[in-house]
């Protein structure tokens, strides 16, 4: 069991982010389906941030195990990520059109595209197993992303003593979020990295996160936590300054060895190119930010299919090409300040955070 110290934390910035978590920085380790483990939550939980694991990918067992493996790891409050996109229907039609669209590139591989897209990714808001698992599981928090669950799910999971948490991208999704009692809302501004937590894609208003944290700031009774290009001390005084009681990173934690992003994501991450991300629809069905790659460049937007039966084919488009050698089409999502990254294990990469912080309010007081 990894020690989860209890820091001087009269030395350290206290937030209503902190003071509710009991935590020692005002720092989340953003959730990160496919990339964050129960070793880096719990690295940067014992470091005394807030640790997160993503669990909208994997069914509830596998989220099970993921809480039981990240609670052997640290005494401290962690978080449990699930997806809540509204369900797409299984709309053959779309999904043939899709595939047919991308058969010129799974060609140029010298492999067929899938027949049939599959719904890869349970929404929470009709998993009910993966209620009971949180319910059973009690993590400390438990955040939401692409929308809200139904008012029952909310009292019930606030009922087992729950901290919740949601993304925003306007203030109009601030609000819902509020009015549905959740705690404390992350401000996901345009620049980070990842799917973008939009409800409705067809309807974003593409805040930066600048804005729409002042926004949130000025128009909600809640905490708000900015997301989104934050990748070190100075970022999360900024953050402060804005308002928020908080910074929640992802790109940041990407390249610590607590990751399970592969070779090629991390060479790319501390490449020349990675300043090139793009937002783009074509990899999953939903919109992301990502490093620029072949995918987004060659793929039109126009008839992508819906989320997640989109990201089937996207992942079978990224096998295909990986087998001959082309990292062209993996999803290595990375918001805009990528270039800041530092490729050092989480506990070190928080303590500097907190270091750096402390220095950045220092000289805005000198
Ligand atoms: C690799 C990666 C995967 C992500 N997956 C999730 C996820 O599963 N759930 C979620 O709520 N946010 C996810 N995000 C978005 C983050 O929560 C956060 O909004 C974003 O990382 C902040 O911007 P930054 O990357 O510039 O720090 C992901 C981000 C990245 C970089």
């Amino acid at each position: 069991m990894g020690a989860y110290l209890g820091m001087e934390r009269s030395r350290a910035m206290q937030t209503a982010l902190t003071r509710r978590l009991g935590l020692v920085h005002p720092i989340i380790q953003a959730p990160m389906a496919g990339t964050s483990t129960p070793g880096l939550a719990a690295a940067a939980s014992n470091a005394g941030a807030l640790g997160s694991i993503a669990v909208g990918s994997v069914g509830s067992e596998e989220a099970r195990l993921q809480i039981q493996a990240t609670r052997a790891l640290t005494d401290g409050p962690f978080n449990v990520n699930v997806f809540c996109h509204d369900p797409a229907p299984a709309d053959e039609a779309r999904n043939a059109a899709w595939i047919d669209s991308l058969r010129p590139l799974f060609a140029g591989f010298g492999a067929e595209p899938p027949r049939e897209l599959r719904d890869i990714y349970r929404s929470f808001l009709v998993d009910d197993a993966m209620l009971t698992v949180l319910l059973e599981e009690r993590p400390a928090v438990v955040s939401f992303h692409f929308g809200l669950p139904d008012a029952g799910r909310i009292a019930a999971l606030k009922g087992a003593g729950i901290v919740l948490l949601a993304t925003a991208t306007s203030t109009q999704e601030g609000r819902r979020a509020e009015a549905a009692g959740i705690d404390m809302v992350v401000a996901q501004g345009f620049e980070a990295g990842g799917h973008r937590g939009v409800f409705d894609p067809a309807d974003d208003p593409c805040f930066a996160t600048l804005p729409l944290t002042r926004l949130l700031v000025r128009d909600l009774d809640i905490p708000i936590i900015a997301a989104g290009g934050v990748m070190d001390g100075a970022g999360i005084a900024a953050a402060l300054c804005l308002g928020a009681s908080g910074a929640q990173l992802g790109t940041a934690f990407v390249g610590c060895p607590e990751s399970v992003a592969g070779p090629a994501y991390r060479a790319a991450l501390s490449g020349p190119d990675a300043g090139r991300t793009r937002v783009s629809a074509v990899i999953s069905g939903r919109p992301a930010r990502g490093l620029e790659n072949a995918f987004m460049r060659r793929a039109g937007e126009s008839r992508v299919a819906p989320y997640p039966f989109a990201y089937d084919l996207g992942k079978a488009l990224n096998a295909a090409a990986t087998a001959q050698g082309d990292a062209g089409y993996m999803p290595n999502w990375a918001g805009q300040a990528a270039p800041l990254s530092r490729p050092v294990p989480a506990g070190e990469l928080v303590r500097l955070l907190g270091d750096e912080l402390q220095q950045s309010i220092g000289q805005l007081a000198s």
